[in-house]
């Protein structure tokens, strides 16, 4: 069985991802597998930090596809460049979106979701081949910090990309 997920009883989010690094590195050491990272990531991640929706779409064809999640259900198709999360998979690179509202184009899974970060994966050829998307129901609830941190914490997602 795996070890549960503990927690320091704090809100600093930068003390709560101190406490994630080494207990996500031996979670997913567990999984030679990377649906299954996935998988426990979400989970690891909406645990420790209550996010309306935390999950992976993968790289399929030319769109992406819902993968492992936890949270309310999802879209399942997204395009290239549509969106929050399309736009990271066009353009390479982590997007903060403060105000979903104010963002052109968001793909609107759920009326809860009021800020959001995507955080793009890629293989061991650099091609970005799923991209890691957080919903909060809070305004402005993303910064730099979670963009470091959260690509930090798929970096051994990733190492199971190929
Ligand atoms: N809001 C996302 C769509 C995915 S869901 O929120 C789970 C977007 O605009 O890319």
């Amino acid at each position: 069985m795996e070890a549960p997920i503990t927690l320091p009883t704090t809100t600093d989010r930068a003390s709560i991802y101190a406490a994630l690094h080494p207990q996500v590195e031996a979670l997913l050491a567990t999984s030679p597998d990377a649906i299954s990272a996935m998988a426990n990531l979400s989970a690891a991640l909406h645990a420790a930090f209550g996010w309306h929706w935390v999950g992976f779409y993968r790289v399929v064809g030319n769109e992406l596809v819902l993968g492992p999640f936890q949270g309310p259900v999802a879209c399942t198709r997204i395009g290239f460049g549509k969106g929050v999360c399309g736009s990271a998979w066009q353009q390479e690179r982590t997007m903060v979106v403060p105000d979903v509202e104010l963002f052109p184009g968001h793909i609107a899974c759920s009326s809860l979701s009021r800020s959001e970060i995507v955080v793009p994966l890629r293989n061991g050829a650099g091609k970005v081949v799923a991209v890691l998307d957080v919903d909060s129901t809070e305004v402005a609830d993303f910064d730099t910090l979670d963009a470091e941190q959260l690509a930090m914490l798929c970096a051994p997602v990733e190492a199971l990309l190929g």
